[in-house]
């Protein structure tokens, strides 16, 4: 029997809600499979940093050292609550980024996809989104802005002045690249840089990469695209694009603007992969406005599940199962508060019961 750990950072908000749906199906997968499954949940986040006085406490990076995989809730407190925490210990800058740079989980997959059972979810006119929604962002995760050089003070003219670096270097650019060459392969052999050239010297070396890659992959159909227009046309053609490759900042941006057109962020889950180790989680935030309300939808978590059986445990057909049950659950007329309005003939069910109707679609 193979045995995996999973390490389950549950985080804050919403996070621990959500989590307890992705265990219910992480049970169901173990106990039909020849798999054992060591689940080690552990503190990450705002909520460990009033537990502990660190958001990314040692336990926790013990037991992310450890895991075959990492399952990630939500992170992140409202406004008023974050100022509690020292800036560098809040949990974006002291718990996730510190995670990306320590597994180095330079891609990050984000399926846009709405399948045409669902597209009513989509805020877009019918005739945009035609069959529904499939694309693939990837994102790369450990460069850019992010993770530039950063200074603050004041300059000689007594202002205040913030300082941020947007370096790539070639191999850095080279490896997502070619993962996204990869997935194009897998796809539709349609690719599309996203990029600023007409602007930044860091979009001039992105593009040349991407020509250079290009070389190795004759059957894909590369379109370079400004990073503005490619806001545009997610909106108004989503259809023309397959598979987006970007870096990090303009990634952080249009995904959320893909989750956008999908009708909620709550339908987008994420893998983040590294050289030796993955992460997996929901696009969305922690949402505390509905924090503890049982009422947020745990689809990009459950969706962040299968990603972790497909990709980390090479278990495709539970991952398409598991897929298939979450939108068996929506096409029985069922969702939560948080995605579907009460007036849209959904029968609204709490984050609970909608990860029970999983559960026993995935039994089916
Ligand atoms: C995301 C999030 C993070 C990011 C935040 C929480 C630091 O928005 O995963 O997209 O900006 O990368
Ligand atoms: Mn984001």
């Amino acid at each position: 029997m193979t045995k995996y750990n999973i390490a389950l950072l549950a985080g804050d908000g919403i996070g621990p809600e959500i989590m307890a749906q992705a265990v219910k199906v992480l049970k169901v997968i173990e106990a039909r499979n020849d798999v054992e499954l060591n689940l080690m949940p552990v503190e990450f986040g705002a909520s460990a940093w009033f537990k502990t006085g660190s958001s990314f406490p040692r336990e926790s990076i013990e037991a992310c050292d450890k895991a075959d995989a990492i399952l990630k809730g939500t992170i992140g407190l409202s406004h008023e609550e974050s100022k509690q925490i020292p800036i560098e210990e809040q949990p974006e800058r002291g718990a996730l980024l510190p995670m990306r740079r320590r597994y180095d989980t330079y891609a990050n997959f984000r399926p846009v996809y709405l399948p045409t059972g669902l597209s009513h979810f989509s805020p877009l006119k019918p005739e945009v989104i035609g069959d529904g929604l499939d694309l693939l962002i990837i994102r790369e995760l450990v460069g850019g802005l992010y993770f530039g050089k950063k200074e603050t003070g004041v300059n000689e003219d007594g202002l205040r002045y913030a300082r941020e670096t947007l370096e790539y270097d070639e191999d850095q650019i080279r490896r997502i690249v070619e993962i996204a060459f990869q997935s194009a392969m897998k796809r539709k052999k349609k690719l599309h840089s996203i990029h600023k050239s007409n602007v930044l010297k860091s979009s001039i070396l992105w593009t040349d990469i991407v020509g250079e890659v290009a070389k190795g992959y004759p059957q894909v159909e590369v379109e370079h695209i400004l990073v503005d227009a490619a806001a545009t046309y997610l909106c108004l053609n989503p259809g023309r694009f397959d598979v987006m490759v970007m870096e990090n900042l303009f990634g952080d941006i249009l995904s959320d603007q893909a989750g956008g057109i999908l009708g909620s962020l709550g339908l987008m889950p994420s893998a983040c992969v590294g050289p030796e180790k993955a992460y997996y989680e929901p696009s969305h935030g922690s949402a505390p406005d509905i924090a503890g309300k049982n009422i947020a939808n745990p689809y990009a978590m459950i969706g962040s599940v299968a990603m972790m059986l497909e990709m980390s445990f090479g278990m495709d057909e539970e991952s398409r199962n598991l897929w298939a049950a979450m939108q068996t659950v929506f096409a029985n007329g069922f969702s939560t508060a948080d995605l579907s309005k009460a007036d849209t003939g959904m029968n609204l069910v709490s984050t609970d019961v909608f990860g029970d109707k999983v559960v026993e679609a995935l039994g089916r």
